[in-house]
């Protein structure tokens, strides 16, 4: 994987869905905004077309294989790169993502082999700082619906926790030479920012080099 060579920062907010990576996200965006920051807010899948095929299939609009999916979702991170997050960086704005390409390592290896999705992935870009936000399951799934069936929930609830399994797994591989920060996720929303910006202004004060 590749260092950014840009002058702008490359923020991602990684975790399970409904741990809050997009309230956090939002959070951030608005105070760098408030700062008078040059910054630029931006997810995966994309709204692009490529996102939109990923959407579909996550919809059971068609099917393939896992491996198909997987190389959707690089292939939607290439051009997401290509046509927003590099342009973005080489203008010097701090581009924040909600999700990048631990949540294909993460999801990506419930079925598919962990190597060759890093493999998949290996041209791209590493994120200046990768935060990630650490919940409980049950809490992520609580969060996001509260009147669901217990079996499914509990099904829910089971591959939730492989996913975060896989992503401490990734996060031990990668933190050696890169900036990957685990936050607990199950505070309030305020709580959780105050710990974000206290690790921005760690960075701003010491440098940016990982
Ligand atoms: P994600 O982007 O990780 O799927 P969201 O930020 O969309 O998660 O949050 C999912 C839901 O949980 C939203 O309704 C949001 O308002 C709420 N939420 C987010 N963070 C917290 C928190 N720390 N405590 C309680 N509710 C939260
Ligand atoms: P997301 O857009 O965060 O979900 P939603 O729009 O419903 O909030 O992501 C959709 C799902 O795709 C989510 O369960 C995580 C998964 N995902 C992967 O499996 N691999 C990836 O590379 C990415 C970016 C997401």
């Amino acid at each position: 994987m590749i260092k950014n060579p840009h002058e702008g920062k490359f923020i991602v907010f990684e975790g399970l869905d409904g741990s809050g990576k997009s309230t956090q996200a939002e959070y951030l965006v608005k105070k760098l905004k408030q700062e008078a920051a040059k910054v630029h807010k931006t997810f995966e899948p994309t709204q692009y077309l490529i996102g939109g095929l990923i959407r579909s299939f996550l919809g059971n609009d068609w099917k393939s294989s896992a491996d198909c999916l997987q190389l959707l979702f690089a292939a939607d991170r290439a051009y997401h790169l290509e046509k927003e997050i590099l342009p973005a960086l080489a203008k010097k704005l701090i581009v924040v993502s909600d999700r990048y390409f631990f949540s294909s390592f993460a999801y990506g290896a419930l079925d598919c082999d962990l190597n060759w999705l890093i493999k998949i992935n290996d041209n791209f870009l590493f994120p200046d700082l990768t935060i990630v936000l650490k919940s409980d399951p049950k809490i992520c799934i609580e969060r996001m619906a509260k009147e669901r069936f217990s079996v499914e929930l509990f099904e829910q609830v089971a591959k939730l926790e492989k996913v975060w399994q896989n992503y401490e797994k990734i996060i031990a591989r990668f933190r050696i030479d890169n900036d990957i920060r685990v936050i607990d996720g199950d505070r309030p929303i305020q709580a959780i920012f105050e710990e974000v910006e206290s690790i921005l202004a760690k960075k701003n004060k010491d440098g940016w080099k990982s």
